[in-house]
C-alpha cells in the first residue's frame, strides 16, 4: 500500500489516476478505476453539454467512490462546464488553456462546487500559473507520454516543478506504465501518477480492439510528436503537438503538411472513417513511449492494484537494499 497526501485531498486508496482522455474514456474505465481505489476520471472534452450530467450520473451509479471529469480548457463552452460544474464532481481536471483564460475564476467556480482542481501541464511558467490560480493538485505531463504533450521530458520535467510550486502537490503523467514507473516519479517528488496510454489497453477502455492491438504492438520506439492529426482536423493546439503512433496516416503526410491543410476535408472524412473502422494503420493513434511497456489487456482494476503493488515491491524490497 502507497500512502500520500495525494490520497487524502482525494480521498482515495492509490494515487493512481486515469487521465481524462476526451474520447478514449468511458463511463465502465472510469468506475473500474475509482472502485479499484484509483482516481478514474472522464474526458468530456467533446461531450455535448445535454450529455454530461446523463454520464455522471451513470459513473455515480458505477462507483460509489471519488471521480474526475476533465476538460481541454482551450475547447470549453460554457453550457459544458456549467453543466459539469452543476453534478458536483469530486474533481475537476483541466489542461490547455489559452494564454487569455483566466484560470482564477473557474478554479473558483470549481472549488464552489466542491471540487478540488487537478490542471496539467508542461512547463514550469504554466505549473505556477495554476499554482497561481489555485489548484489544488499540478500534473507534471512529460514529453513521453500519449496525446498532446510538450517538448520536456518527465525525468527533468518533475522535479522542476516539485521545486517550482512548492506545498502544492504534484502528479506526474507522461510514460508511466508500471510500478516502476510510479515508484520513479514517487522518488522525483511525485505524490501519484496519472496514467493514459497503459488505461488504453484495458478490458473497459472504449478503443477498437484493433487500436488495443496496436498499443501491444508498439515497441515504444515507434511514435512521434507530430502536427498532422491536428492539421487533419483544423484544430489548434495552444502549445503542443500530439505524440501519435507513426502509422501510415502519419507517413503519408509527413513533410507535406501544406497538402493536408489544402486537402483538409478530404482528409478529415478519411480519418473519421478509419476511426469508426479500427482501421488502425490509417487512424490517428495518439499514444505514448510507454505502449514500449505494454503486452496485456487487463481488467483496469487488475492494472491499478498491479501498478500498486509493484511500485511497493520496489520502494520497500529493492530500493532499501541498496542503501548502506
Ligand atoms: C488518446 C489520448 C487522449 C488524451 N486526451 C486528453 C484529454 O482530453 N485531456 C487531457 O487532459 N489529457 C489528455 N490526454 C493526456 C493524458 O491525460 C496524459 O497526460 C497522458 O496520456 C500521459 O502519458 P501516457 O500516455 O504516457 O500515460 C490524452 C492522452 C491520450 C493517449
Amino acid at each position: 500500500m502507497i500512502h500520500t497526501p495525494v490520497c487524502d485531498l482525494f480521498q482515495i486508496r492509490h494515487p493512481i489516476m486515469l487521465g481524462g482522455m476526451a474520447g478514449s474514456t468511458s463511463v465502465p474505465l472510469v468506475a473500474a478505476v475509482s472502485n479499484a481505489g484509483g482516481l478514474g476520471t472522464l474526458g468530456i472534452a467533446r461531450t455535448p453539454a445535454e450529455q454530461i450530467q446523463p454520464q455522471i450520473g451513470a459513473i455515480r451509479e458505477g462507483t460509489k467512490h471519488p471521480f474526475g471529469v476533465n476538460f481541454l480548457l482551450f475547447l470549453a463552452r460554457e453550457p459544458a462546464l456549467d453543466a459539469a460544474l452543476k453534478t458536483r464532481p469530486p474533481v475537476f481536471s483541466a489542461a490547455w488553456a489559452r494564454a487569455d483564460q483566466d484560470l482564477t475564476s473557474l478554479f473558483g467556480r470549481a472549488h464552489d462546487a466542491g471540487s478540488k482542481v487537478m490542471y496539467m501541464v508542461g512547463t514550469v511558467p504554466e505549473a505556477l500559473r495554476a499554482k497561481a490560480a489555485g489548484a489544488d493538485v499540478i500534473v507534471a505531463q512529460g514529453t513521453e507520454g500519449g496525446g498532446h504533450v510538450g517538448w520536456m521530458a518527465s525525468m527533468t520535467l518533475l522535479p522542476m516543478i516539485v521545486d517550482a510550486v512548492g506545498s502544492t502537490p504534484v502528479v506526474a503523467a507522461g510514460g508511466i506504465a508500471d510500478g516502476r514507473g510510479l515508484a520513479a516519479a514517487l522518488a522525483l517528488g511525485a505524490q501519484g501518477a496519472l496514467l493514459g496510454t497503459r488505461f488504453l489497453a484495458t478490458k473497459e477502455s472504449p478503443l477498437h480492439p484493433n487500436f488495443k492491438q496496436a498499443v501491444l504492438d508498439s515497441d515504444g520506439h515507434d511514435t512521434v510528436l507530430t502536427e498532422i492529426p491536428d492539421v487533419a482536423r483544423d484544430n489548434v493546439w495552444p502549445g503542443a503537438m500530439a505524440r501519435a503512433l507513426r502509422n501510415e496516416f502519419i507517413e503519408r503526410w509527413a513533410g507535406r503538411e501544406w497538402e493536408l491543410r489544402a486537402r483538409q476535408p478530404e482528409a478529415a472524412a478519411a480519418l473519421q472513417k478509419a476511426q469508426e473502422s479500427g482501421d488502425a494503420k490509417n487512424a490517428s493513434l495518439l499514444i505514448g513511449q510507454d505502449a514500449g511497456l505494454i503486452r496485456d489487456i487487463p481488467p483496469a482494476g487488475e492494472l491499478v492494484e498491479r501498478i500498486v503493488a509493484e511500485a511497493g515491491a520496489v520502494l520497500k524490497g529493492r530500493l532499501p537494499k541498496l542503501v548502506r
